[in-house]
């Protein structure tokens, strides 16, 4: 990845003035047809505050959501333990906190229900301990974060935690900064970065960004890595400051009973969508028929999974706005010539492995090096041992081989009527039977792992592994510091949502840009126009003089 700062930030400036400039045209009353491409938080938040906006403003929407999938949520999504449709398990986006006012409102709007996260049964006492290869370097029980064990840490790290808090509260403090008027809605992500003075944590490193902010590297490579490594998947070196920050902000993790996509679920029911599932786009291009005014209308071609047609389909309404809610380079959507006015950088994603499995055993006290008989942590965050050099992508994970052990809770084996405890692995590489067999400290044979996720409890056995399902996914961005952002605006009524990702991969964040891509279209549509944020002249005046980029870039040859 290039850092292109000059040309990508004046490329962002220029999206932003041009597309502000033609917002006064005055468009018809008709109906205005918006499609959505992907119904993840993005496509999902999308369509919900596009009918909020457009009934406010008395604008009539028509909205049509494809999406590849059967289901609403994308990457947040469930598994079903033991196919068990009463035991389902968070595989992919499973926290968020009350700062996510787009998903919290969401909860209390749709009346979902709340669990707490890292908690495997209140009769437990629930540790967490970070493990560095060698030892453990941090444990505690159950707090308000579960870091936080106020005595140990004044002990330990000094004033440290105390200044990470601040910090964190600081940094949030600006982003949410973004949800409110001037700074709501943006045309550009690059744009706001600078106007809220995030550009001098986005770029530079989580390493870097502490350092300067006083806080102490044992305290910084102890705490604040293991949980950049269990959110994602990165150490403090390879990850930009705000999403070091964000990794930390995680105090009074919630997720929603049932499933966190039962959010986006409801956002979708709410917008009076129109949704075609099993349905992925296969290209985007201008519509033929000739419009009066001079914006151009388009035109979608779909593949619908199971059809026995291979010739992808032309959706007969033409569109006048449509959303790319998912990451572009993942979409395999064809632009007709002329579409994508603002090419879209292709960007390094991390590939992570998500393993969930049930077992009637604890983890082995002897794997960490505990004394036989006594009880291993239930969950392990793990760092780097000191002197271990940081490295990027699948080695990155040093010599603990696993981001993350966690035991999400107990449950009954629907089999054997037995208690169980379900976990969950974060790892660069498939998890092995070797792995587990030396984690578990009993052999785990080959055929309780070859099962293909589905069907993982017909391996005919119980102990020491009962219910298995591996998946991987292109998780998130890496999120090397970056200064500019793909902007929401790819040309004339097409918006990408997924720009956001490299600033801040998170429900929410995708959310955030779903709704802002809403407010857009609505303001444009009712000729709405708004307050600016004091213009930016030229770099000169960015302050960029004072960011230090140091990148060590190598190229992402083993994603
Ligand atoms: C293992 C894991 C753990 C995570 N943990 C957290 C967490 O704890 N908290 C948190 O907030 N975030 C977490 N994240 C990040 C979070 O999941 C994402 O940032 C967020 O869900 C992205 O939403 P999105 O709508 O932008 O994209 P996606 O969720 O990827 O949605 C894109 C949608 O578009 C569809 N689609 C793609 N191409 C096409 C096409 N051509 N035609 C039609 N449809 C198409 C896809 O099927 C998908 O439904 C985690 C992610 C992973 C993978
Ligand atoms: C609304 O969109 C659907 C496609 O999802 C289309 O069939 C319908 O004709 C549209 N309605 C109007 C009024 O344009
Ligand atoms: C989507 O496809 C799956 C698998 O082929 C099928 O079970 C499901 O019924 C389909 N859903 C819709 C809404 O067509
Ligand atoms: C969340 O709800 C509160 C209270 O109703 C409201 O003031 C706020 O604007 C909402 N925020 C978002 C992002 O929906
Ligand atoms: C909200 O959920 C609770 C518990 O699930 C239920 O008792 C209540 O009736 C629901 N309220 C509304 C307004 O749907
Ligand atoms: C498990 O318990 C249920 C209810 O107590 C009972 O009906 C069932 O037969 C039991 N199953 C096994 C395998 O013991």
């Amino acid at each position: 990845m290039r850092l292109q700062l000059g040309s990508a930030l004046v490329a962002g400036l220029a999206v932003a003035a041009e597309t502000s400039a033609s917002k006064e045209e005055v468009k018809p009353a008709g109906v205005k047809n918006v499609a959505i491409i992907g119904a993840g938080a993005a496509g999902a938040s999308a369509a919900y505050h596009l009918r909020q906006y457009a009934e406010e403003a008395g604008v009539k929407v028509n909205i049509t959501i494809f999406e590849k999938t059967d289901r609403i949520g994308g990457r947040t999504l469930t598994v079903n333990a033991h196919d068990d449709p009463s035991q389902p398990v968070e595989l992919g986006a499973s926290i968020f906190v009350a700062v996510n006012h787009i998903l919290y409102n969401g909860t209390k709007n749709f009346n979902l229900s709340i669990g707490s996260n890292y908690r495997v049964a209140e009769s437990q006492a629930d540790v967490t301990a970070i493990w560095d290869g060698e030892s453990f370097v941090y444990e505690t029980t159950d707090g308000t974060a579960w870091w936080w064990d106020a005595g140990k840490l004044w002990w330990r790290y000094g004033m440290s935690p105390y200044r990470a808090v601040n910090l964190v509260k600081e940094v949030v403090g600006k982003f949410l900064k973004l949800y409110e008027q001037p700074y709501f809605p943006f045309r550009s992500l690059t744009a706001r970065t600078y106007e809220l003075g995030l550009v001098e944590i986005t770029g530079v490193t989580g390493e870097q960004f502490l350092a300067q902010n006083k806080i102490d590297e044992k305290f910084s490579r102890h705490i604040i890595q293991a949980a950049t490594r269990v959110n994602y998947a990165s150490n403090l070196a390879y990850l930009h400051g705000l999403e070091t920050m964000v990794s930390f902000a995680t105090d009074g993790a919630m997720s929603v009973v049932g499933g966190n996509w039962r959010i986006f679920e409801q956002m979708v029911r709410n917008s009076g969508a129109t949704v075609y599932h099993n349905t992925t786009v296969s290209a985007i291009a201008f519509a033929k028929e000739k419009t009066s005014s001079s914006a151009p209308k388009y035109e979608i071609s779909t593949a619908s999974a199971g059809s026995s047609s291979t010739e992808p389909e032309v959706v007969a309404t033409a569109f006048d706005d449509v959303i790319i809610a998912s990451p572009w380079q993942f979409s395999n959507i064809e632009a007709g010539e002329g579409v994508i006015k603002h090419h879209i950088e292709e960007i390094p994603y991390t590939k992570l492995h998500v393993t969930l499995f049930s077992s009637p055993r604890k983890l082995d006290p002897e794997f960490f090096k505990l004394a036989p008989g006594s009880t291993a942590p239930s969950n392990v965050y793990t760092t780097l041992a000191e002197g271990e050099k940081p490295k990027e992508g699948t080695e990155g994970v040093g010599q603990t081989g696993f981001y993350s052990v966690s035991t999400l809770r107990t449950m009954l084996n629907p089999k054997t009527n037995a208690t169980e405890y379900v976990y969950k692995i974060f790892s660069p590489k498939p998890v092995t039977p070797q792995f587990l067999s030396e984690l578990f400290g009993v052999k785990v044979p080959e055929a309780f792992t070859s099962g293909s996720g589905e069907n993982g409890d017909d391996n005919g056995g119980v102990d020491p592994i009962s219910w298995y399902y591996p998946h991987w996914f292109y998780a998130y961005p890496v999120e090397l510091p970056r200064v500019t952002f793909q902007d929401p605006i790819l040309g004339s009524g097409l918006y990408y949502t997924s720009g956001i990702e490299s600033f801040i991969s998170t429900m929410e964040t995708s959310a955030l840009m779903g709704m802002n891509v809403a407010r857009l279209i609505v303001d444009d549509a009712a000729g709405i126009s708004r307050e600016e944020v004091p213009a930016v002249m030229s770099e000169g005046d960015l302050g960029l003089e004072n960011v230090k980029v140091e990148l060590v870039v190598e190229e992402p040859g083993e994603l």
